[in-house]
């Protein structure tokens, strides 16, 4: 294992004293982790550091050609004190993934989760505590090469911050009001769509701005412009007369950690859960037709989040009376214990620090 060498900082920040108003990703914690990649060299000066501003070339290709990627997850102090994190293999896996399709070299998963438990320790007393707050993990590497040319750089930055975080939408668990986008396309297949890189939220925020009044937009497919891909920040289902239905990963969604975790409770229950193509104009007619029963949103910041609307051209539809249905609320009921240890880890997801 690679030896993290660890400087703490003079100066403590003040923590937030209202948990209630954390909001999301807006304060940070005292310490970064920060390692480098060299070619011929590899990865190497791993270092927990205080949290602070990074000097870099303004030649660096991250700022030109967007040659990065990052990933989301949470660490959570459970009742009886132990702290905790949720599949951060899986994280890692995914951003090796990431990696992969943006040029940039692997990375150790192992050393990964040894770099997490290093400074989500030394940062441990920022984890807050209250219901539905938890500490924001988003580890990002960036392409720092000095160098205008359009290739991958020689050289990167891995870096992990944290931040104590509660809801990502500010309403907490209730249902969101959500924009079918039928003019501007996030992600083809054959793109970026699947990898997490900042490239594909750039090219999210102008449809986001546009969607006024709205939480999110929902993605339709950038061929047909007919079946649901994703929403901004979450992967979604649908639960239409006994069937579970979630986009099938073609490529140009991101292949979500929660949706995983969220298939595999499901189908534990006994429930029909398929993934496949569904169109924006099959939940139109079940919502007709009184089929559609529940919609909801998957991921690490969002969590499970229920959807009461969708706005679709001129069409409104509204879904379960606007009110969070019962398999949302019983899988946020299930993957919230199992996150907090109220729950059974039955499937061997938690990681301890
Ligand atoms: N889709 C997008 C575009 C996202 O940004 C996220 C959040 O990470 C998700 C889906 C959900 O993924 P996960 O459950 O791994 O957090
Ligand atoms: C996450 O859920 O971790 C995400 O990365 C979503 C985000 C873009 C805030």
């Amino acid at each position: 294992m690679v030896e993290i060498k660890i400087e703490l900082t003079q100066n403590r920040k003040e923590k937030p004293t209202d948990e209630s108003k954390l909001g999301f990703g807006r304060c940070f914690t005292d310490h970064m982790f920060i390692m480098d990649y060299t070619v011929g060299q590899g990865w190497h000066d791993a270092r927990v550091v205080p949290y602070g501003p990074i000097s870099l070339d303004p030649s660096c290709s991250v700022f030109h050609y967007g040659q990065e990627v990052f990933e989301g997850m949470k660490a959570y102090k459970v009742a009886n004190g132990d702290i905790q994190l949720f599949r951060p293999e899986e994280n890692f896996k995914r951003l090796n993934v990431s990696n992969e399709r943006l040029c940039i070299p692997q990375i150790d998963v192992d050393m990964c989760i040894e770099a997490l438990r290093t400074l989500v320790k030394v940062d441990q007393d920022w984890i807050p505590t209250s219901e539905g707050t938890s500490l924001y993990i988003r580890p990002f590497i960036i392409g720092c090469e000095p160098v205008l040319g359009v290739h991958p750089a020689n050289n990167y930055k891995f870096i992990i911050i944290l931040s104590p975080v509660g809801s990502y939408y500010a309403g907490g668990l209730a249902p969101v009001k959500i924009f079918v986008e039928s003019s501007y396309v996030r992600a083809v297949r054959g793109g970026i769509g699947s990898a997490k890189t900042g490239g594909n939220y750039a090219a999210s925020l102008k449809a986001q701005q546009d969607a006024k009044g709205y939480s999110q937009v929902l993605w339709l497919d950038g061929i047909e412009r007919k079946y649901i891909e994703e929403v901004g920040a979450m992967n979604v289902f649908f639960v239409i007369g006994d069937e579970i239905i979630t986009p099938a990963l073609q490529g140009s969604i991101l292949p979500g950690i929660t949706r995983k975790s969220c298939i595999e409770i499901l189908k534990s229950w006994g429930y029909n859960v398929s993934e496949r193509k569904i169109s924006i104009d099959e939940v139109e007619e079940a919502a007709k037709n009184g089929t559609l029963k529940e919609m909801f949103g998957t991921g690490t910041a969002a969590v499970i989040s229920p959807v009461g609307e969708l706005k679709y051209k001129d069409e409104t539809i509204t879904i379960g009376h606007n009110k969070i249905g019962e398999i949302t609320q019983k899988l946020y009921d299930t993957l919230t214990g199992i996150q907090l240890s109220k729950n059974e880890d039955k499937f061997g997801w938690i990681v301890k620090i």
